[in-house]
């Protein structure tokens, strides 16, 4: 198999935060959650859909196909260590938040979190999910969307565990 990452980085890479329910050692509690993402893209204008591949051995797909909804948070160039962080843990026995010190809000018109430092971010409901081998295509309507810094410096991934910007 070619070195795909090496074919069609850099990408913009993204936080992709979910809530969903998780069962540990018998106890069910609500759990937030955060996954590095760097295939996700725009698929339609009106309405506005967009899209994530998520592979289905992680936690957040347990807690995205659960829940139905999930947020995009983009995330500047200077969060590159937490989001790396992220993308190497999963979040079935930590907390994500906590760990990376990442600040958690309420998304508004989605039972979820977002990541307070997003420069922006979509609320998506899932309308269509495909799956495929290995990872699930969850297609979401975005139903809420913010840019809270237009100048911000965004983050793209290079390889392996380097990043870059743009600006
Ligand atoms: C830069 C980067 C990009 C990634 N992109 C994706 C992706 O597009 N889809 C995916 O399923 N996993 C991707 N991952 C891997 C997940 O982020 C990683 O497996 C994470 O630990 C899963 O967390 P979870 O088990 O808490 O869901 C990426 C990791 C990194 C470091």
């Amino acid at each position: 198999m070619p070195n795909f990452s090496e074919i069609i980085n850099p990408l913009q890479t993204v936080l992709v935060s979910c809530r969903g329910n998780a069962t540990l050692v018998g106890r069910t509690t609500v759990k937030d959650n955060l996954i590095t993402v760097d295939w996700h893209t725009m698929i339609n204008v009106e309405p506005f859909l967009y899209g994530i591949a998520i592979g289905k051995t992680r936690f957040s797909h347990t807690l995205i196909k659960e829940s139905g909804v999930f947020c995009i948070n983009f995330v500047p160039h200077s969060k590159a260590g937490e989001v790396l962080y992220c993308g190497r843990h999963s979040g079935n026995f930590e907390d994500k938040f906590a760990k990376t010190g990442l600040g958690k809000l309420d998304c508004e018109k989605i039972d979820c979190c977002r990541v307070r430092e997003a420069a922006a971010f979509l609320e998506c409901e899932i309308i269509e999910t495909i799956d495929f081998a290995d990872h699930t295509f969850f297609i979401g309507k975005v139903v809420h969307s913010a840019v809270m810094d237009r100048n911000a410096k965004r983050l793209f991934h290079l390889k392996g565990d380097e990043f870059g910007t743009i600006r």
